[in-house]
């Protein structure tokens, strides 16, 4: 498993929680920035984990900024991505469960290191449901194949 990570300054202590955690799971990571706490623009770090994640390079990608939202958005217009934002274990384990999301998003302003790391835990362990959440997620690739180039 590969994961691609990315933050604005919003994120980076979150990331650096996850990534103690990724690296103790022996998982190989690609840390796509930033790298400090100056001031960046969450979209540049959205597509670069989108991207990441959409031409193969990785199998998953996790993003956080203030909120994750804006981060969420910017990497939601890349073909493939199902990015969802995530508030707590449980919807953390239902953004695996039934909408199959390859990319997790969290905001830094919103969750702690430690509540961060155990969504990201959730995500990683649960498996897609399939069954009637595949059609689902199929009517969303549809919705992609008839909007994208
Ligand atoms: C940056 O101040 C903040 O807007 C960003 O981290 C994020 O919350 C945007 O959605």
């Amino acid at each position: 498993m590969k994961i691609a990570i990315g933050c604005d300054h919003g994120g980076i202590v979150l990331k650096q929680a996850i990534l103690d955690e990724l690296n103790k799971r022996g998982i190989e990571v690609t840390d796509m920035g930033c790298y400090d706490g100056q001031s960046v623009d969450y979209p540049d770090y959205g597509k670069a984990v989108a991207e990441a994640v959409s031409s193969g390079k990785a199998d998953k990608g996790i993003l956080m900024c203030g909120t994750g939202i804006g981060i969420s958005i910017a990497a939601n217009k890349v073909k493939g991505v199902r990015c969802g934002v995530c508030h707590d274990v449980f919807t953390a384990t239902m953004c695996a469960e039934h909408n199959n999301a390859n990319i997790i998003a969290l905001g830094g302003r919103v969750v702690s290191p430690e509540l961060a790391v155990k969504m990201v835990s959730a995500w990683l362990d649960t498996p897609f449901g399939g069954g009637r959440h595949a059609g689902r997620v199929a009517k969303i690739t549809a919705i992609e194949d008839e909007y994208f180039k």
